[in-house]
This record gives structure tokens, sequence and C-alpha cells, in this order.
């Protein structure tokens, strides 16, 4: 269970207290009761196999009944099972039990980020023609009728940028940040808040490097390829946190006062069990003053016996 973490319990559970090390800034909060929580939820994965919906549902049941309930939600992306691989018939029913799931159990501002597998037909074997208006990030679009994958408000004195980190052009998908988003983003963090981005492939990870070894290189669906592009106006400005799915696993790492979190899964291990030792589960990020913590919630998810022994992605 999640508990809202006073300082004193958070360094005499770190070990941080006894240790005498000089606390990170996002260690250090001023009060006890943050002034206001997101539920960050992803890589749920909707379809409807292995109860999926009713798992969504009770992670979104879970997260508005937090002690502190969150002013909005940030669906991180692979919202639903698989898109890439799907017609739009199939992603249509996907989809359906997902806004479903959200309707009937959040009464908040729901704010949705492009996952990969929210992209429609991408892969030759979904039959999906790529002039088909609805072809890869426009079913998204459609869906939720958005002008754009990227998106940014404010909210209590921060500000939050939803980005796509996506790349599908030749019938593929890698992580990548264009241009235009990047000239974008820019403007964002210009603004001066302390600011959250939230994006579904992950600008950096470890997790490559600590499964396979450390000089192991990400796969270019694993991470973002030019975010050291992207974050290169991140130095000096309020950029807080970056967050991102994906992986399915939870890993943090700090580097010039931004926070990289890749989070992990509501699917687990797409609804087959825990993810590589990571529960299925979500996480609500806690906002004081001009920082923010994250904490990962274990929503009590059990998958079925047929569940788990479907070995099948
Ligand atoms: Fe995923």
């Amino acid at each position: 269970m999640s508990q809202v973490l006073t300082r004193r319990t958070f360094l005499k559970t770190s070990g941080l207290a006894t240790a005498g090390l000089a606390l990170p800034w996002y260690a250090c909060t001023p009060t006890n009761r943050p002034d206001f929580t997101v539920a960050f939820l992803t890589d749920m994965h909707v379809r409807g196999k292995h109860d999926a919906p009713l798992g969504f549902a009770k992670a979104l049941k879970s997260a508005m009944a937090q002690p502190i309930k969150p002013d909005f939600v940030i669906l991180g992306g692979d919202l639903v099972y698989d898109s890439l691989h799907q017609n739009q018939e199939e992603v249509d029913v996907q989809f359906d039990l997902m806004k479903t799931a959200l309707d009937e159990n959040v009464d908040v501002p729901v704010h949705p980020v492009l996952g990969n597998h929210d992209c429609l037909g991408v892969y030759d074997d979904s039959g999906v023609d790529p002039d088909d208006p609805l072809f890869g990030r426009k079913y998204f679009l459609d869906r939720f009728r958005f002008d754009k994958t990227y998106r940014a408000f404010d909210h209590k004195g921060w500000s939050f940028g939803l980005m796509d980190t996506v790349n599908t052009d030749n019938r593929n998908y890698k992580g990548e940040v264009d241009a235009e988003q990047i000239l974008w983003l820019d403007s964002v963090i210009e603004r001066g808040n302390p600011t959250v981005l939230a994006g579904h492939i992950p600008f950096f990870s470890n997790y490559r490097e600590s499964k396979d070894g450390g000089t192991n290189a990400d796969h270019p669906k694993e991470t973002v390829h030019n975010a050291n592009l992207v974050t290169r106006s991140f130095e000096g400005k309020k950029v807080r946190m970056v967050l991102a799915g994906h992986l399915h696993i939870n890993e943090s790492w700090v580097y010039k006062g931004t926070e990289y979190a890749n989070l992990g899964a509501v699917s687990g291990r797409w609804w087959h069990g825990p993810r590589d030792g990571c529960q299925e589960g979500y996480s609500m990020l806690e906002f004081y003053g001009d920082q923010v913590r994250w904490s990962y919630v274990d929503y009590g998810w059990e998958p079925s016996e047929e569940a788990k022994a479907d070995n099948t992605w």
C-alpha cells in the first residue's frame, strides 16, 4: 500500500538519516501534506482477455480512493493491448473497453499520452493501409479528439508537458521526439514553472545495462534515440521530472536536477503476472512547493491461473 511519507519517515525508511548522507533535493519535503497529487497510470494494455478491463478498473478505483485524491490522472500510453499488428475493428474493441473503464471509474480530468501500441496498423501484418485516415497516431487523435499528440497545461503553479515519443515511420516504431516538438518543449520549459514531462518511451534507461551488462546499449525501441538533443535545454531550468512507461519496471535516475522516472505497468507483464519482479501497479505523484516525488502503488491484482500459464506475449 502506498502511504504519504513524512520527511522523518522517508529518512528512516531510506536509511539516509543514519547514514548521514546529504539529501537529494527531491527527498526534502517542506510539509507533511502535499499541495496536491496526480496519479500516473501507464501500460494498461486493455483487451477482452485475462480480465484486463477488470484489472484496469481496479487500478483506477484504487487511485481515486487514495488518502489524497489526485487532481487529475496522466495515462502513460499503451492504453490498449496492441494496435501495431491489428486492424481497426479489433482495436476499436480494445479502446472501447479501456474508455469504459475510465468513464465508469474516474471523475477527475484524464490526460492520455500516446504509446507505441496505440498506433493503428503500423506493422505490415495488420493489413491496414498507410493511407487509411486513422493509420498510426491518427487513431489516437481521432478517438480523443486531439489536434496534436503532444500538449501542455498549467496546474497550481506547475507546468505539465505531455509528449509524443513514438516515431512510426517506415511501418515500424522507434523512440524519438521530432524537431517541431523539441521547439514546443522549449517553450513549455521557458514558462519558468516547475515542470513535469510525461512521454511513453523513456529518454534514458539503465534497464538493459542492469540485465545484460554495463556496456550494452539500449535498443532503438526502448529509449528515445535523440534524448540528448531533447534534454539539452533542461539545464538550469525547472524540469523536475520526466515520466515514462514502456519498460513495465520501476527505475529512476537523477541528472542535473531532473529525475528520469520510468515507472511500472498497470498490466505488469501484459496481464500474465509481475514483470521482472515489478508488481502490477501505478504511481502517485506528490507535489510539495516546487518539488515532486513519486511512490509506486501495488493495487493488489492477482492474475488467473490461465493468465499466468499463457506464455504468449
Ligand atoms: Fe507497454
